[in-house]
Parts: structure tokens; C-alpha cells; sequence
């Protein structure tokens, strides 16, 4: 396995926005700056690094206090358990991505992108509505030393139709979120695309329509779950009635 150096990290050129997200990033992680990243793997899929919250909440109020204003939550600051399984399973099963155009939706961190990255896609786009989140994608692109496009804009009214393959990591989360995701997963899924969910059973996959492919066991807790996950599956749709 690829022993991390940090190398792409200290070398990359940083927005604005990068530097204020990154603001006492530590690599090798440090301890006692709860208001920061801090670079480390990801529990399941170690292959990948990532700027994670030390504490979510502190780091939150941080930005908030820097920007003047409310802002989302800092999702893209966790890899949710959904998103780990799923990038465990893509760089065990490289095939499902290989020389493949891969779309990342609601890509939060980025992770689920890398790992397609590393995992031989072709292009890799990783969408999020989160401007915070496009930041911190492209940087954890940088410190995995791969290229990875990013759009940030709302994609679910459409098909995903530039895509052949469509990943979303924990994208039912809530029920208003799930309410957009899956019409457009059932979209993507009758027009051809290979489409693949990775969900820690939140309630809000429809049962019936999304098959199991797998499932991990003991997804860990990270920071910002909101409570113990043991279970997380990968899935796949299998009906139409998924469309609206
Ligand atoms: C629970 S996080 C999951 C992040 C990542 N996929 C993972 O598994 O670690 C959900 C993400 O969905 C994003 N999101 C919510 N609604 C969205 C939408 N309509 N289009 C794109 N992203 C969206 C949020 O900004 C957040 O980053």
C-alpha cells in the first residue's frame, strides 16, 4: 500500500478560500487545534488521505466567524460512512470505473472521487452545492496527487448524461435530500449509466428498488456521525419506478 509522504500537500498552490479552510492544517497530524484540518487517513479506505475536522462543530464556527454569515455544516470535513464504503468498494472492484467518464455527486470531501481517480476513471467530476466543499475536493485531489474537475451547482433536475458512471457516498441523508437524489438516480440509471450508492441505512433507500451489491461491516464512527453505523451497503438501482 502507498505510504503517504504529504509531498502533493506542502507542494500545492492554494486559493484564497483553500488557505482559510487550511488554516493550521497539520500533516502529520497535531493535536490541540480543535478549530482545524488535520490530514490523516480514511478508516476504511487508508489508500486515501484527506483534511479532516479535528472537531466539526469548533471548525464550523470557525469559518462562520471568518466568512460573517451563516454557512452549511462543514459535511465535506468527514468521510461519512456511506462514502467510505463505497470508495472501499470501487478500488476493490476497479473495473466498475476503469476508462470510465465518473461523476462524484454530492461529493462532500472529495472521497469518493479519489478513489475513482486511483481506481483508473478516465475523468473524474465531483459535484457538490457546497463552495466550501469544491475547496476542500480540490485540495485533497492536490495531496492525492490526482485531477479531479469540480462543478458546484445543483445537477439533480438532469440525467447525469456526460457521465457513464454515476457514485454517490450518503447522499439520503435527509428525506428533502433524498426526495432529489433518487428521481435523479432513476434518470441516470434508464438512460444507461452504471450508478452505485453507498449507504449506512438511514431509512430513506427505498426498499425494493435499490439492490445490495455488498455490505461493509463496523463502518467506524468518525467526527460529525450522528451515531453508530455498523452496517453500510453498497447499492445499485434495479427499477424504473425510481423515475418521476
Ligand atoms: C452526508 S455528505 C456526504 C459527502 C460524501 N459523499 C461522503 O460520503 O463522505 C452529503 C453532501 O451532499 C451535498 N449535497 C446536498 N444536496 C446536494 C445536491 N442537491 N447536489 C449536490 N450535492 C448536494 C452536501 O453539501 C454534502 O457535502
Amino acid at each position: 500500500m502507498k505510504t503517504y509522504s504529504g509531498a502533493p500537500y506542502a507542494a500545492a498552490t492554494h486559493s484564497a478560500l483553500q488557505r482559510r479552510l487550511l488554516r493550521n492544517a497539520s500533516f502529520p497530524p497535531r493535536t490541540g487545534q480543535q478549530d482545524a484540518l488535520k490530514m490523516g487517513p480514511v478508516p476504511m479506505v487508508p489508500e486515501v488521505h484527506l483534511f479532516l475536522a479535528e472537531d466539526s462543530v469548533l471548525l464550523w464556527a470557525r469559518l462562520e466567524a471568518e466568512d460573517g454569515g451563516p454557512l452549511p455544516a462543514p459535511y465535506w470535513a468527514t468521510p461519512w460512512p456511506g462514502g467510505q464504503a463505497l470508495a472501499r468498494y470501487v478500488l476493490d472492484n476497479p473495473e466498475v470505473v476503469a476508462g470510465r467518464r465518473v461523476l462524484d455527486l454530492a461529493s462532500g470531501s472529495g472521497l469518493v472521487a479519489i478513489a475513482a481517480a486511483l481506481a483508473g476513471a478516465a475523468e473524474v467530476t465531483a459535484n457538490d452545492t457546497d463552495g466550501y466543499a469544491i475547496a476542500a475536493i480540490q485540495a485533497n485531489a492536490n495531496a492525492n496527487g490526482v485531477q479531479i474537475a469540480t462543478v458546484v451547482d445543483d445537477m439533480t433536475d438532469g440525467d447525469g448524461a456526460d457521465f457513464e458512471v454515476i457514485l454517490a457516498g450518503d447522499c439520503l441523508y435527509t428525506a428533502e435530500v433524498a426526495a432529489v437524489m433518487l428521481p435523479f438516480i432513476g434518470r441516470a440509471m434508464q438512460r444507461g449509466a452504471t450508478v452505485l450508492l453507498g449507504d449506512p441505512g438511514r431509512g430513506y433507500a427505498p426498499p425494493g428498488l435499490l439492490r445490495t451489491l455488498t455490505t461493509y461491516e463496523s463502518a467506524p464512527l468518525v467526527s460529525g456521525e450522528d451515531g453508530q453505523r455498523d452496517r453500510t451497503s453498497v447499492l445499485t438501482p434495479v427499477a424504473v419506478a425510481l423515475t418521476s
